[in-house]
């Protein structure tokens, strides 16, 4: 559909395909075709921009004014918690980035001067030829991805998933403008915006980073976002320093691994990965592109940083990009026969820029000395440098015409804040409106509660001041209004009364000598979270659902009607909450305008309307709990609200409250693996240490240590960054690492279908005393308790081997699946030293499994 849809945009990439003659394919190209690759999948386009020769004479002329230290240095981009502008001269060094939750000194209150100083001290430095060399402009970049986010103060546009919801393209493109000035102000010429995933596993904790499980919305947008940051390729603004370079990321299918794994593997053919997953970066390329961020992903098991088909042949050559490739995060280190600091592979394969983040220097070295001795050809050293070059000269980084530069005045300025709001209004799906309860007419008697209400961290969502939007307060977001502020705003205009109260509970005559709420407002949903921790095993809405439920249902049963606010950066199983509540409006991640709630949700003071809905489902809602992966295009699409879902106030559809609660019973069969961990614990499942009667420590971080550094949880590598943890005992006392759920979970099917607990273990140390794997159940005498010491000292020692125990002897020992609260516990009694990873059930394996039991 991907290709089709483009068409109807006007520039019909499937006639083009056919018609032009493909871009000269080189010889290793040829050679992987033999895997059957072909680049007919995929439009053959020409550069956005005419070749310009000045600037190509520009470029060479610089070029051989260089060093091939000087050159290679150009291809690293550090962090800058690693890096001094001091070493930047020194090095050569061609770009610096800021990670998520890094700021200018470490101070997260640095203000937008203080990161301007910063960026004028890095380009002095980058300029600086006092010790020799040539003149090249450094470029910051930062993930500006909805709004500058992370600098305190900035104007926070709603998370991508809300934007998809708006189906308004030009308010895209001014969103990306308003962006690219606040981030202008700080001196920072580069956004690593925006992601064009098209998302098929809505468990993927980036979900809402997409637009849309949509290709066509994905397309129209990135051809507006990218025109919005770096201004119209055909006009005077192109990267006129209001506007700024903008990186397509993640190239390519990041939205689409197997299970919603992030950097996991995308397993589709070559079709549908041009398609479906690429369809946002012909549009992409389309407006002048000028860097693209290469995907932590595999494609069918091979890692896209070191991708040469995809990276060169296809991206470069055959869809005509002239900008650079920029990695992602170390990414390289997954290539294989790659490490951190040496990736020979990455280079060959079409890689540009390596975000080497602090292991800089290392990689430096070892890529000089690998063009040395011939492993990477000068000339693909000198064709990265020029992309480099060609883009910071188009950027204008060598005269350094920086217009807003210290022009704070722009950052969070009431003009982009009424853009976001706007953006708010369009973003809010209505899925329910029994008997019209909304709008909600402001002169009356509002309560306002649930965690989500008076939380401006929680509408905000993930890449949010810090890197998975956690550890925030009221007071890192000034100027920014939450729901409940907005709601207040209303009613105080309209005469009405409101009542903000947390947990429902209304203070005696708040309302007035025996008044009552007429209608209670709740906003409740998802807490922040980013790529990797964000995954799912489940769609179900469950992490604070239990109290929301009681919540609910405390506002029914004194009869207040209830209007549901969810605020989520993905579809969720809610069909309890739907029942729950008589209005429900999907409010994803709002941002830092969440005034724009109460525009369309309150009237005015006259009773009426002031904004009606207009947004629309740009993904798929499940009516079953294991419909991970429902998109529009599926053969047997059974959604309950379908792509494009949503409704106004012209509508009087009635929702019936009796949506099945029971997510288990919808199972078709098809049982999937449960994941209890991947590289992290998949919710709802949490890490806990359990360590002798101390109080049990939650492992949030990559380590923790009990009393006494007793027992130590630590996140390593097996295969990749931190997909595995080390579980060290010293044996002071008998303990546990534990897998928890607050609610129990019914995984009785997994009995029914044979299944086996799976997991990757190494032991280091072998075990000096007795060691149990565990399944608890809730309740007393729910604990089936099986003895694995003999099972570990027969594992060859500090190699990685895969075991597996039928689940059958959990249950024979005295687990109830019905209500397992501790999915897996690891308990020792003694010194032991172990790393696990992959802790799954398979349904199918119990017959298999190394450990079977009787029965
Ligand atoms: C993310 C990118 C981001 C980069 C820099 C990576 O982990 O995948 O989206 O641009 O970090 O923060
Ligand atoms: C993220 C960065 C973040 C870092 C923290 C990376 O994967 O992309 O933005 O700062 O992890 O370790």
């Amino acid at each position: 559909m991907g290709l089709a849809a483009c068409g109807k945009s006007g520039n019909d990439h499937t006639a083009a395909a056919k018609s032009e003659t493909a871009a000269p394919v080189q010889a290793a190209a040829v050679a992987e075709s033999a895997e059957g690759l072909s680049l007919e999948n995929w439009p053959a386009l020409k550069p956005a921009l005419p070749r310009d020769e000045k600037l190509e004479a520009r470029i060479a002329d610089l070029l051989s004014r260089m060093t091939l230290e000087e050159k290679v240095g150009q291809m690293m981009q550090a962090e800058i918690k690693s890096i001094t502008p001091e070493e930047v001269k020194q090095y050569h060094i061609g770009s610096i980035l800021n990670g998520g939750g890094t700021f200018p000194n470490n101070d997260k209150f640095a203000t937008p001067d203080d990161w301007r100083k910063l960026a004028d001290a890095y380009f002095a430095a980058s300029m600086d030829t006092s010790d020799g060399g040539v003149a090249i402009p450094i470029i910051w970049g930062s993930d500006a991805v909805h709004g500058h986010n992370n600098v305190i103060g900035a104007t926070l546009f709603p998370h991508n998933i809300g934007l998809g919801a708006a189906r308004d393209p030009e308010l895209i493109r001014r969103i990306g403008e308003a962006t690219a000035r606040e981030v202008a102000v700080t001196g920072v010429d580069w956004t690593f915006a925006p992601t064009i995933a098209v998302v098929r596993d809505d468990r993927w904790g980036r979900t809402f980073e997409s637009y849309s499980e949509d290709p066509d919305i994905v397309a129209a947008y990135a051809r507006e976002m990218i025109k919005g940051i770096q201004g119209d390729k055909n006009s005077e603004e192109f990267l006129d320093g209001r506007h700024l370079v903008s990186a397509a990321k993640h190239f390519v299918g990041d939205g689409g691994t197997t299970r919603g794994i992030d950097r996991g593997d995308t397993e589709v053919s070559e079709k549908e990965l041009a398609e479906i997953h690429a369809a946002g970066y012909f549009t992409a390329l389309e407006s002048g592109v000028q860097s693209v961020m290469a995907s932590f992903n595999s494609w069918n098991g091979k890692r896209l940083h070191g991708h040469k088909y995809l990276l060169t042949d296809v991206l470069k050559n055959r869809l005509g990009f002239d900008g650079f490739v920029v990695g992602d995060w170390n990414g390289h280190r997954f290539v294989e026969g790659c490490t951190v600091d040496s990736c020979a592979a990455a280079v060959n394969a079409g890689l540009d820029m390596f975000m080497i983040t602090s292991e800089w220097k290392a990689l430096l070295k070892n890529t000089i000395a690998q063009v040395r001795n011939g492993e990477i050809p000068e000339s693909r050293i000198d064709d990265a440098v020029s992309r480099i070059l060609r883009v910071k000269i188009r950027a204008g980084l060598f005269e350094r015409d920086r217009p807003l530069a210290g022009k704070t005045g722009i950052m969070g300025s009431e003009e982009h804040r009424a853009i976001a709001r706007e953006a708010v209004r369009k973003s809010l799906v209505l899925l329910k409106n029994n008997d019209q309860l909304l709008p909600v007419d402001a002169r009356k008697n509002i309560l306002v509660t649930g965690n989500g209400a008076d939380s401006i961290a929680k509408q905000s969502g993930g890449w949010t001041i810090s890197w998975q939007g956690t550890g925030n307060t009221a007071e890192d977001f000034p100027g920014a209004t939450s729901i409940y502020t907005g709601i207040k705003q209303a009613v105080d205009a309209a005469g009405g009364t409101v009542v903000l109260s947390e947990n429902g509970e209304v203070p005696q005559d708040a309302f007035g000598k025996g008044g009552k709420p007429d209608v209670a407002i709740v906003v409740y949903g998802e807490d922040p979270y980013a790529e990797w921790h964000g995954d799912l095993a489940s769609i179900e809405y469950q992490l604070g659902s239990k109290e929301d439920q009681e919540l609910l249902q405390k506002l029914q049963a004194q009869d207040i009607p209830v209007v549901s606010v969810f605020l989520s950066g993905r579809p969720l199983w809610v069909n309890k909450e739907l029942n729950l509540s008589d209005a429900f409006v999907a409010a994803w991640l709002p941002g830092s305008e969440g005034a724009g709630v109460a525009d369309v949700l309150l009237t005015d003071s006259e009773g009426n309307k002031r904004y009606d809905f207009t947004g629309r489902l740009s993904f798929s809602w499940p009516e079953l709990v294991h419909q991970t992966v429902i998109n529009r295009d599926d053969a047997n699409y059974q959604p309950l609200f379908a792509y494009g879902y949503g409704l106004d106030y012209s509508s009087d559809a009635q929702l019936a409250n009796n949506l099945n609660e029971d997510g288990e019973s919808y199972v078709d069969g098809n049982l999937e693996d449960a994941w209890l961990m991947v590289s992290r614990p998949q919710a709802p499942w949490k890490l806990f240490i359990a360590d002798g009667d101390q109080e049990p420590l939650w492992v949030s971080g990559n380590l923790a240590r009990s009393d006494d550094n007793n027992i130590t949880v630590a996140s390593i590598d097996m295969l990749s960054q931190e997909d595995a943890r080390a579980l060290t005992w010293k044996g002071l006392r008998a303990g546990s690492v534990v897998l928890e759920t607050r609610k129990p979970q019914d995984l009785s099917r997994y009995l029914d279908e044979g299944a086996a607990l799976t997991m990757d273990i190494r032991v280091d140390q072998a075990p000096e005393a007795a060691v149990f794997a565990q399944i608890t159940c809730e309740g007393p005498e729910c604990n089936g308790k099986l003895p694995l010491q003999n099972a570990l000292n027969a594992l060859p020692k500090g190699d990685w081997s895969q075991v597996s125990i039928d689940l059958q002897c959990f249950a024979d020992a005295g687990t109830d699946f019905t209500r397992v609260s501790q999915g897996l516990s690891l308990h020792s009694e003694g010194k032991l030293a172990m790393a696990v990873a992959n802790i799954k059930f398979v349904p199918g394996a119990g017959d298999q499994a190394q450990i079977r039991c009787g029965s």
